[in-house]
């Protein structure tokens, strides 16, 4: 039973989505504090969450069955993204599911300012009828600043053109002089663009190098009778120079949806004057909250049921669909890993996994993920997965490198999994078959063809005569079946691999280690390949 934790207020379609999927199992709580949080998360397989709800290191300190987050919306600034990788928690998000609603409301407290519509809805209200005293301005002609043009910024500036304004932009990300066919002109220099803005709109993600963009310094820079308006997050304004600009009559008039901590307590931007105030609604259509409740609830079903990754915030490069093939040669790279997991209890500093073949060119840096897993798992108690395998691998100084060769004429697919160690470099090579099943193509450059399941030993020797014997007369001896065995020599040594049908006491592997010609012997035990079936 998957099991998920909806922690902030979801449109009804999505919860039923969620109620309506066999085997999946839901808890709606809303409003837990990052305590209560720590002690729900590792019940849960995963979570749905808004803005409403902070995940902090301490939260994810014990993630328990904890897999996956998603974001029905866009910001994951109240989600700690470090502490999520490292405890093996995707988090997801919506990015394009509720940016024209946040665009509209970005034009509705631009007309709203600009017409001063919330404070003549007052007066008319109390039965007073001065029309003088509410003389607006008009947006056409004006020139709208746009900080930030990313999708939420460009819906904006297309709304924007629409009511004939001139539209300016300012986004260091943007190489070009232009967006929108060159509708949108974009400056190098922000005190030049501010300078030359009628209205300014925030649009642009809370970053260290974001916060506080526009304080006293920018305000003083604004004409008197610019406006401001924030849908974006509360932190990009300084918002006690903000208050003092319209307290002070340096600017005209601001709104803001967003607010440094919400909901607002002790902020001065509710007292101040000239200022429309909303309360975070930037999402909060029925359109938008349908449409990222329900990406949310499929992306996390995807990616818990299916493995499937879309929107991922916090890893980058994993492949959103896996074919039968691909997971086939995760399962391999998850074998051979295994197989090399012995040699590195005294600590290995580098891992290299080479992929062969033109199919496996961008499964290639998941395969080097998942072959962390394999490598570490035995010695470490993290939880591992493709989320965290990279990061703890780094942590640990481990180098992991990884390269995608194109399919070579003499050779067929396959991969390459190499460690390096205190004592030298090992090698593992596999492949999957036309038959769907996995093989083992060399160990140390010892060539053979063995399907890696169950219990195997691997035993190194001199390549002298009555070596075979003598192991598998120790073996018979104790009732232990042999039930495949490959062997390959090179340079007067031998590796023998056996596959047993029972796990090898530890007196029988003493005796073995002891015997003369015998240079080591390893165990390793394998899961039993459960489809034997051919994979597409
Ligand atoms: C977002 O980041 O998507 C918006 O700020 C909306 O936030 P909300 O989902 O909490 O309304």
């Amino acid at each position: 039973m998957i099991r998920i934790l909806v922690a902030d207020k979801l449109a009804p379609a999505g919860l039923e989505k969620l109620q309506n999927t066999e085997g999946v199992e839901i808890d709606v709580k809303i409003g837990l504090d990052p305590d209560q949080l720590a002690r729900e998360i590792p019940n849960f397989d995963g979570m749905i969450i808004r803005s409403g709800v902070t995940i902090t290191a301490e939260s994810l300190a014990n993630p328990g069955k904890l897999r996956g987050i998603a974001r029905a919306g866009v910001g994951v600034d109240n989600v700690d993204l470090a502490a999520a990788t490292a405890a093996g928690v995707l988090v997801m998000n919506t990015p394009d599911a509720n940016t024209v609603s946040t665009a509209e409301h970005t034009m509705a407290l631009l007309l709203s300012t600009m017409r001063r519509i919330p404070d003549a809805h007052a007066h008319v209200r109390s039965g007073a009828w001065k029309r003088g005293d509410y003389v607006g301005k008009q947006l056409s002609g004006k020139t709208l600043a746009i900080v930030g043009l990313g999708r939420v910024g460009q819906a904006v500036a297309r709304r924007a053109i629409g009511c004939d304004m001139r539209v300016i932009g300012y986004d260091p990300l943007i190489g070009a002089p232009t967006v929108l066919d060159g509708a949108v002109t974009l400056y190098e220099d922000f005190d030049a663009f501010l300078a030359d803005a009628d209205c300014v709109t925030l649009h642009a993600k809370l970053t260290d190098k974001t916060r506080h963009m526009l304080s006293t310094k920018q305000f003083a820079a604004l004409k008197s009778s610019a406006v401001v308006i924030n849908c974006a997050r509360g932190d990009l304004i300084d918002e006690s120079a903000l208050a003092d600009a319209l307290n002070n009559g340096e600017i005209a008039a601001a709104a803001v949806d967003v607010y440094s901590a919400e909901p607002p307590k002790d902020n001065p931007l509710l007292a101040a004057r000239n200022i429309v105030c909303t309360p975070h609604l930037g999402a909060s259509t029925e359109e938008a909250q349908l449409a990222v409740a329900m990406e949310a609830v499929n992306t996390l079903l995807d990616y818990l049921c299916n493995g499937e990754i879309r929107s991922a915030v916090n890893v980058v490069g994993l492949p959103s669909h896996l074919t039968d093939r691909d997971r086939a040669y995760l399962d391999l790279t998850m074998r051979m890993s295994d197989i090399l997991a012995a040699w590195c209890a005294e600590g290995i500093s580098g891992v290299c996994l080479t992929t062969c073949g033109d199919n496996l060119q961008t499964l290639c840096p998941t395969l080097a993920r998942q072959s962390m897993i394999g490598l570490l798992a035995p010695h470490t108690d993290v939880r591992l997965n493709l989320v965290n395998a990279a990061s703890v691998a780094k942590e640990r100084g481990i180098h992991i490198d990884y390269a995608a060769r194109p399919q070579q004429d003499d050779y067929f697919e396959n991969i390459q999994l190499t460690i390096k160690t205190r004592d030298g470099e090992h090698h593992v090579e596999g492949a999957v078959f036309a038959d769907g099943r996995p093989r083992i193509l060399a160990i140390d450059d010892y060539r053979m063809e063995l399907v890696p399941e169950k219990q195997l030993v691997l035993i190194f020797n001199d390549d002298r005569p009555g070596v075979i014997g003598l192991v598998g007369n120790l073996f018979g001896d104790r009732g232990i079946n042999i039930a495949d065995m490959t062997l390959s020599r090179r340079d007067n040594k031998a590796l023998m691999l056996l596959k047993l049908d029972q796990q090898p006491d530890d007196a029988i592997l003493t005796q073995l280690r002891n015997e003369d010609n015998i240079l080591s012997v390893q165990t390793v035990l394998l899961p039993s390949l459960v489809n034997s079936g051919s994979a597409t």
